[in-house]
C-alpha cells in the first residue's frame, strides 16, 4: 500500500550518492552561469541599442505619477494668458476662498493679472499702473464653477444632426476615442453657461458604451486661436505629438466609463454583457502593460539581448495608462448592482475610479464604495432630477448630505445639456437646502470637482497663484436665483455689458435651511422609497402661529391677493374643518384645547400651486413604457387606426394616481395639476385637472375638472411642414373636423375652452396670431388662445399682448432646438427675463415645467421669476404665475381651493408643513 508515497528512509549509501550528485550539479550550474555571464557581457557590448538611453528614459518615466511640474507654483504668468489683457483689481469683496475645508471667508481685494490671481486680501499695487478697478461693495466672490460632467460642445445647442458627437456606436469598449475630436467651438451654450458662472468643464463622451472614450477638460471662454485645442486645460503632452520630456511628470488624463442601463440598451445587451466588455478590455490592456513592465525590467537591468521595441498598442495605450493610475476614470454608474460590479472590476485589475456619476443609489452603499481599489471614488449627482428610469427611481434629494455624512466626496454636476449647466449652482443650492453643509455645497461645484479631475493645483479656489477664474455674485451663491454680476476666466471679464436684478437683502447671506433629519433617516430606512402620503391633522381645529403673511386667490379677478402680513408673533391663522376662519388677531379662537398648534416661524399661507407642462399623472418612470400612459397617435403622420380616427383623446382617461412625483409635488405645495395627453405630434387632445394627493380616480375630488383645454403642437421639428400644420389647424377651426374632433374645435371657436398651442418659434407664433384674427373674422367669436413653451414669445410680446393671447413658459429658457434659439436669457446677459418682458406688455403669463421630477420645485421656479424681475413681480404676482394665471390660461373653472402653510422664511428657508383643504374639510400634515 502507499508504495513510493509515504516518507521512506533512504539507505545510508544512497544518501551519499545524492549529496555527490547535488555538488556536481551545483558546480555545473556555476560554470554554466559563468559562461553565460561571459557570453552575455560580450553580447551586451555588441547589441546595446542606439536608443538605449531613450528606452531607459521611457521606462523610468512609467514610474512618474501625474501632476504639475515641481516649479508650477512659482509661475508668474499662466500658460493660458491672452496677451493684452489688463490687470483687474476687485475691491471690497466677501471672498469664499475654498480654503479651510471651504470655511474661510476673506474680506478684502483681489488682484488678477497675467491670467493668475496675484493677490488676495490686502492688495499692494506698487508695481501696477494700468489696472481696471471694480468695486464689489461687499458682494460675494467665489471661484469659477467647475463642472465635472458635461457634454458641452459635443452635444451642442441648438441640437442639429451635425452636432451630435457624444456617442459612438462602433463598439462597447473604445478607450481610444477622444471627446476633443467632436468639440464644436460654436455651441450656443458656452456663453450661457459662463453667464451662470461655469468657467471649466470636463467634456465627457456619452454613456452609450461601457468605455466611451477619453474626456477633456476645457475652459469655456472664446480663445484668440478659435480652435477646439485652444480651449483645453492641461491636455496630455502627447496629444499633439509634441516632444515629451521623459523626466517631466505626465498630466492627468480623463476617461468615461458607463455601466447599467445605457450601454445595455444601446447594444440590446444586458448588464452581464457590459461587464464582460469591461473585463475583456481591461485584460487586453493588462497584457500590454505586463509586456511593457517585463520589457522595462530588463532594460533597466541592462539586459538588452533580444529586447526589441517597447511593446505598444495605440488603441489600448489610454487604458494601459488607467492601469498605471494616470487617468481619472469618470464612471456613469447608478445602482448598487452596477457599483458592485465596478468595485469588483477595480480590484480585479487594480485601478482607481475618480468618481461615480449619477449614482442615484450611492447613498445606500457607502461601505461598498469604500471597497473600490485605491481610494473611495467621489460621487457626482443631480440634486432633484430623478425617477426617469429604473436606475434613478430610488434617487433621493438627501443623497449629497448622506454621502457627506459617510465621508465621501460630493460633487454636483450638470450632465449638460441634460441639465443646463448655466444653472449648476442651483444644484449646489438645492443640495444645501436638503442638508449638505454650506462649505461642502460650495465646494461641490468648485474645489471638489477640481480635485477629482486632477486640476486642483490651479482651479477651484480663490488663492494666490491660481488661475484667475472667479465670479462676482449679486447675492450669496447659495441663495435662490443667485446670478453672477461678472465672470472672469484667465483674468478676462466674460460679460461685455452685465445686467443685474436688485436682490432682497436676505439673499446676501447663507440661507438658514430647514430641518430634514426625519426625512434623511427615512430615505435610508426605506431605500429611497419613503412613504409620501400626508397625515391628517388630529383635530378639526388647527391654529397656525407666527404667520408672516397670508395670500389668497380671488376667484372673481383671477388673481392672488395679499390679505395679511405680519412681522410679529401676532400673525395667527385659525382653520376649522379645512376652512380659514380667522387670520390676523385671532386670540379669542385660541381657547380650544383640542386644537393642533403649528408654529410657522414667520412662514406664510399661500394658495395651492398648479403644475403644467410635464406628463404628471400619466407617468411613474418616464423611461419605462410599462409605467406610462403612453403617447397618442399623431393624425398628421397618417397611420391612425380607423377605430380611433375622429375621436379625441382625453388625458382624464389615462390618469395614474399616487405617482411619487405627484406626491412630492403635493408635499411642496403643488396641490393640483393640468395635464394634456402625451403627444409627439400635432393633436394631443383634451387636458384634465386633477389632485396630486388623491389615491385613485374614484375618490371625491380626484378629478377636479375632466376637461380643461384642447392641446395642439406646431413645430419645425415635425416631419410634416409647418405650413401643413397651420393649414390643418385652419381647417379644423373653420369647421372641417369630423365627430368629436369637429365638436371640440367648435368649442374652441365658440370661446368655451381655450386652444393651447405648444409652440416655440416666433415665426410660428406670428402665423398663429394671423390665423386667430382670420378665424375670428370668419366666425365672429373670440378664441381663447394660449401659447405654451413659447421660448421665443418675448420677441412678439407687444403683438401677443395686443392680441389678448396668454403665454406659458419655462422659468429658465434654453436654446435646445433651432426654433427656440432666440431666447431672452435674463440677467446678467439681458436686463429683462422673458417672463418680465411679457408681463410688461400685459400678457397673462404662467410657468411650466418639462419633467415630472421638476414639479416639486415649482415654488422655487416662481420665486426665482420674481427675483430676476428687478422688482416688477411681487410675491402675489409670483404666486399667480403658478396658480391663478395658469388656471386662466388652461381653462380651469374653479380649480383647487387648497392653501399651503410654509414654515420659515423665504425661498430656501421655508418648508411646506401643511395643506389646508376646504374641499375635504381637513388639514394634511406633510
Ligand atoms: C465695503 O462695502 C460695504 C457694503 O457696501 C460697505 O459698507 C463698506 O464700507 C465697504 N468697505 C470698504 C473698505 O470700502
Ligand atoms: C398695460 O395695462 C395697463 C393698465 O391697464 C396700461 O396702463 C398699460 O398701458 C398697458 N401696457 C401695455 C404695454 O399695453
Amino acid at each position: 500500500m502507499d508504495k513510493g508515497m509515504g516518507p521512506v528512509a533512504l539507505p545510508r549509501q544512497h544518501k551519499k550518492r545524492v549529496q555527490l550528485a547535488f555538488i556536481l550539479l551545483a558546480t555545473f550550474a556555476y560554470c554554466l552561469s559563468m559562461l553565460s555571464y561571459f557570453l552575455w557581457s560580450k553580447t551586451r557590448t555588441e547589441t546595446l541599442p542606439i536608443n538605449a538611453q531613450a528606452i531607459v528614459a521611457q521606462c523610468s518615466a512609467l514610474q512618474l505619477t501625474p501632476g504639475p511640474p515641481d516649479n508650477f507654483h512659482s509661475r508668474t504668468e499662466s500658460d493660458r494668458f491672452e496677451k493684452g489683457t489688463k490687470a483687474t483689481l476687485i475691491r471690497n469683496a466677501s471672498i469664499w476662498t475654498g480654503l479651510d475645508e471651504g470655511n474661510e471667508i476673506v474680506y478684502g481685494d483681489i488682484l488678477l493679472d497675467k491670467g493668475i490671481i496675484q493677490q488676495v486680501g490686502a492688495v499692494n499695487l506698487n508695481s501696477y499702473h494700468d489696472v481696471v478697478v471694480l468695486d464689489a461693495a461687499g458682494a460675494w466672490v467665489s471661484p469659477g464653477i467647475v463642472d465635472l460632467h458635461s457634454h458641452l460642445g459635443v452635444d451642442s445647442s441648438p441640437a442639429l444632426r451635425g452636432a451630435a458627437d457624444t456617442n459612438s456606436l462602433k463598439g462597447l469598449a473604445m478607450p481610444w476615442l477622444r471627446s476633443l475630436d467632436g468639440l464644436n467651438t460654436h455651441d450656443e451654450a458656452y456663453q450661457l453657461s459662463i453667464s451662470g458662472g461655469v468657467t471649466t468643464a470636463n467634456v465627457l463622451p456619452g454613456s452609450a458604451d461601457a468605455i466611451g472614450g477619453q474626456a477633456f477638460v476645457i475652459k469655456l471662454r472664446p480663445t484668440a486661436e478659435r480652435s477646439s485645442s485652444a480651449m483645453l486645460l492641461e491636455p496630455p503632452y502627447s496629444l499633439n505629438g509634441v516632444h515629451v520630456d521623459p523626466f517631466q511628470r505626465p498630466r492627468w488624463r480623463q476617461m468615461k466609463h458607463a455601466c447599467g442601463e445605457n450601454p445595455s440598451r444601446v447594444y440590446s445587451g444586458t448588464r452581464m454583457d457590459t461587464q464582460w466588455a469591461f473585463r475583456q478590455a481591461y485584460n487586453t490592456a493588462r497584457i500590454v502593460k505586463e509586456k511593457q513592465d517585463a520589457y522595462c525590467a530588463k532594460a533597466l537591468a541592462g539586459q538588452w539581448t533580444g529586447l526589441g521595441d517597447f511593446p505598444e498598442d495605440l488603441q489600448w495605450e489610454a487604458l494601459v495608462d488607467v492601469l498605471r493610475g494616470r487617468v481619472k476614470v469618470q464612471n456613469h454608474c447608478y445602482e448598487g448592482v452596477d457599483i458592485d460590479g465596478m468595485v469588483r472590476l477595480t480590484n480585479e485589475f487594480k485601478f482607481p475610479i475618480a468618481a461615480f456619476h449619477h449614482a442615484h443609489e450611492a447613498y445606500m452603499v457607502p461601505d461598498l464604495i469604500k471597497k473600490a481599489y485605491g481610494h473611495p471614488p467621489a460621487v457626482a449627482v443631480f440634486a432633484t432630477s430623478a425617477r426617469y428610469k429604473r436606475e434613478a427611481y430610488r434617487g433621493s434629494e438627501f443623497a449629497p448630505r448622506i454621502l457627506a455624512d459617510n465621508g465621501l466626496d460630493v460633487v454636483m454636476k450638470s450632465d449638460h445639456p441634460v441639465l443646463n449647466s448655466r444653472h449648476l449652482i442651483y444644484e449646489a443650492q438645492q443640495a444645501h437646502y436638503f442638508g449638505l453643509p454650506a462649505n461642502l455645497a460650495l465646494a461641490s461645484v468648485t474645489s471638489t470637482p477640481a480635485r477629482i479631475m486632477g486640476q486642483d493645483h490651479r482651479i477651484g479656489r480663490v488663492i494666490e497663484g491660481f488661475d484667475a477664474d472667479i465670479i462676482l455674485w449679486d447675492s450669496h451663491p447659495l441663495a435662490l436665483g443667485a446670478a453672477p454680476k461678472q465672470v472672469f476666466i484667465d483674468g478676462i471679464a466674460q460679460i461685455a455689458t452685465p445686467y443685474t436684478s436688485v436682490k432682497p437683502k436676505f439673499s446676501q447671506k447663507v440661507p438658514a435651511t430647514p430641518d430634514f433629519e426625519r426625512e434623511i433617516a427615512d430615505a435610508i430606512k426605506y431605500e429611497g422609497l419613503p412613504p409620501l402620503e400626508p397625515k391628517k391633522a388630529e383635530s378639526d381645529v388647527v391654529v397656525f402661529n407666527n404667520v408672516g403673511g397670508v395670500f389668497l386667490k380671488d376667484q372673481s379677478t383671477r388673481s392672488v391677493n395679499e390679505v395679511f402680513t405680519s412681522a410679529s408673533a401676532e400673525g395667527v391663522v385659525v382653520v376649522e374643518k379645512g376652512r380659514l376662519v380667522c387670520s390676523g388677531d385671532c386670540a379669542t379662537d385660541l381657547s380650544r384645547s383640542d386644537a393642533v398648534h403649528i408654529d410657522l416661524e414667520g412662514g406664510s399661507i399661500t394658495p395651492g400651486l398648479v403644475s403644467y407642462g410635464s406628463p404628471l399623472g400619466l407617468s411613474h418612470i418616464s423611461g419605462e413604457a410599462s409605467t406610462n400612459d403612453g403617447p397618442v397617435f399623431d393624425p398628421l403622420s397618417g397611420n391612425v387606426p380607423e377605430i380611433v380616427d375622429g375621436s379625441i383623446i382625453k388625458a382624464a382617461d389615462g390618469l395614474l394616481f399616487a405617482t411619487r412625483d405627484a406626491l412630492l409635488g403635493y408635499r411642496n405645495g403643488v396641490t393640483s395639476a393640468v395635464t394634456a395627453p402625451s403627444s409627439y405630434g400635432f393633436l394631443a387632445g383634451l387636458s384634465t385637472v386633477f389632485s396630486t394627493v388623491a389615491p385613485h380616480k374614484l375618490v371625491d375630488g380626484a378629478v377636479i375638472q375632466e376637461v380643461a383645454a384642447l392641446h395642439v403642437a406646431l413645430s419645425l421639428s415635425s416631419r410634416i411642414s409647418v405650413s401643413t400644420q397651420i393649414a390643418t389647424l385652419r381647417s379644423l377651426l373653420l369647421g372641417a373636423g369630423q365627430g368629436e374632433i369637429g365638436q371640440r374645435f367648435g368649442d374652441v371657436v365658440a370661446g368655451k375652452i381655450p386652444l393651447v398651442v405648444n409652440v416655440a418659434s416666433a415665426d410660428i407664433i406670428a402665423s398663429l396670431l394671423v390665423l386667430k384674427k382670420e378665424v375670428e373674422a370668419a366666425k365672429g367669436e373670440t378664441i381663447k388662445l394660449t401659447l405654451a413653451g413659447a421660448t421665443e414669445a418675448h420677441l412678439l410680446a407687444k403683438e401677443i399682448g395686443a392680441a389678448g393671447v396668454g403665454v406659458i413658459v419655462q422659468q429658465r429658457p434654453f436654446p435646445a432646438t433651432w426654433e427656440e434659439k432666440r431666447i431672452l436669457p435674463g440677467p446678467p446677459l439681458t436686463q429683462s427675463s422673458a417672463i418680465a418682458a411679457l408681463v410688461a406688455h400685459n400678457v397673462t403669463v404662467g410657468i411650466q415645467v418639462a419633467e415630472v421630477s421638476s414639479v416639486r420645485n415649482t415654488r422655487f421656479d416662481a420665486a426665482w421669476a420674481g427675483l430676476e424681475s428687478n422688482g416688477a413681480l411681487g410675491k402675489a404676482a409670483v404666486l399667480a404665475l403658478a396658480s391663478t394665471n395658469l388656471e386662466t390660461l388652461l381653462g380651469v373653472e374653479e380649480g383647487n381651493s387648497d392653501l399651503v402653510a410654509t414654515k420659515g422664511g423665504s425661498d430656501f428657508e421655508g418648508k411646506v408643513v401643511a395643506i389646508i383643504s376646504p374641499r375635504s374639510g381637513m388639514v394634511n400634515l406633510v
